[in-house]
């Protein structure tokens, strides 16, 4: 039996505690490849899982962690063998299946994907489930008729993990963007050198505005949704498409059926955790070709996983910045 740290999500009288311990191989789900996890990360849903918050982890006990890169051990899967460096984003980790903050862990083969040969495992571990999904963001956009030439693209949430990325794989591409942040002084240089053209106060989306705007962008990537997204949608060109990602600023929408009816958009909803296995080929594809590493390096930090709870607590404030990589084999 092999033993192994790991942050445990269990039920403490009623409500969710997150426990970094020694957990035994037995606990891990009957999957067919086994993996020595090199690298975890934090995303929003993971901050959410460590400080005990509802609605990622859906049976308890169970190991958080919704992306992991490591070492395939062993595999009955015919696409892996051991030694193989693979990453896996979603897919049920750290919601319904063990997760990816352990040092083992037992996965489908059919999901995985190989680190491209771009990428450091650290590096695709700073990419992890952000990076994918503003990748996801981008081929949906692309697949409802965006080209550069349409128009200014915005991207909200601009100085988090997704909009980050999303900055970068645009700005590649030929993309002119518009970067909303709450923290317009403290990371506009950071927004400006990931490949944003403007910066600007995400104020100036928070109040409710008219169901139709001044036509401004021809393509949204927002996870932070609320006023924001509606604000966005009401300010699309004409025949212009949104990508909704991410819940940030509130679940709600308020808006009209107006943007839709008078203007023609479209907006595309991302699911990065049930995403096929096509379609998480295409996304990481992109991630290879367009997505420069030293920029992933300018937006990473990287911490222990015994420091893993505290970096989360960054995120569930709004002051997280960039990507959060967790090292749990920091030898690799
Ligand atoms: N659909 C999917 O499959 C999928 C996948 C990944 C993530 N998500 C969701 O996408 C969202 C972002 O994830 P992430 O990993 O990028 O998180 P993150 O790193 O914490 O970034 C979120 C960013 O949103 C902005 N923000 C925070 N609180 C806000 C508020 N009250 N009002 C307006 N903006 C606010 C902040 O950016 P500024 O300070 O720059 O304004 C923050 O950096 C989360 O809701 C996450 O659950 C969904």
């Amino acid at each position: 039996m092999t033993s192994f740290p790991a942050w445990v999500i269990r039920k403490e009288d009623g409500k969710n505690a997150a426990i970094l311990e020694q957990v035994a191989d037995s606990m891990l789900d009957d999957l067919d490849t086994t993996v020595r996890v090199l690298f975890s990360g934090i995303n929003y849903k993971d901050a959410l899982a460590l400080h005990g918050r509802p609605g990622v982890v859906r049976r308890t006990p169970l190991i958080a962690g919704i992306d992991l890169v490591g070492e395939v051990v062993a595999s009955t899967h015919s696409r892996w063998a051991a030694g193989d460096i693979v990453t896996l984003n979603g897919a049920g980790l750290g919601e319904d299946l063990n997760g990816g903050l352990a040092g083992l862990a037992h996965v489908k083969g059919d999901d995985l994907i190989a680190v491209p040969d771009t990428f450091t495992p650290t590096q695709a571990a700073a990419i992890g489930t952000a990076g994918f999904t503003a990748a996801l963001s981008l081929l949906a956009l692309e697949r409802n008729g965006l080209e550069p030439e349409c128009g200014p693209v915005l991207v909200t949430g601009a100085g988090g993990g997704v909009g980050s990325i999303a900055i970068a794989l645009l700005s590649r591409a030929g993309y002119e963007v518009v970067a909303a942040t709450g923290r317009a002084d403290a990371l506009g240089g950071r927004l400006i050198a990931l490949g944003a053209a403007e910066v600007i106060d995400r104020a100036s989306l928070e109040s409710p505005g008219r169901p139709l705007g001044t036509q401004r962008w021809s393509g949204v990537i927002d996870s932070v949704g609320g006023t924001i997204l509606a604000n966005a949608l009401a300010s699309l060109n004409a025949g212009g498409v949104a990508a909704t990602c991410g819940l940030a600023a509130g679940a709600d929408l308020p808006t009209t059926v107006l943007p839709f009816i008078l203007r023609g958009i479209t907006l595309a909803g991302i699911d990065s955790v049930h995403t096929a296995p096509a379609l998480r080929h295409d996304a990481w594809e992109l991630l290879a070709n367009d997505l420069d590493p030293q920029l992933v390096d300018a937006v990473t930090r990287i911490v222990d996983l015994a420091d893993a709870q505290d970096a989360a607590a960054e995120l569930l404030e709004g002051r997280g910045t960039g990507r959060t990589v967790v090292a749990i084999a920091p030898e690799h």
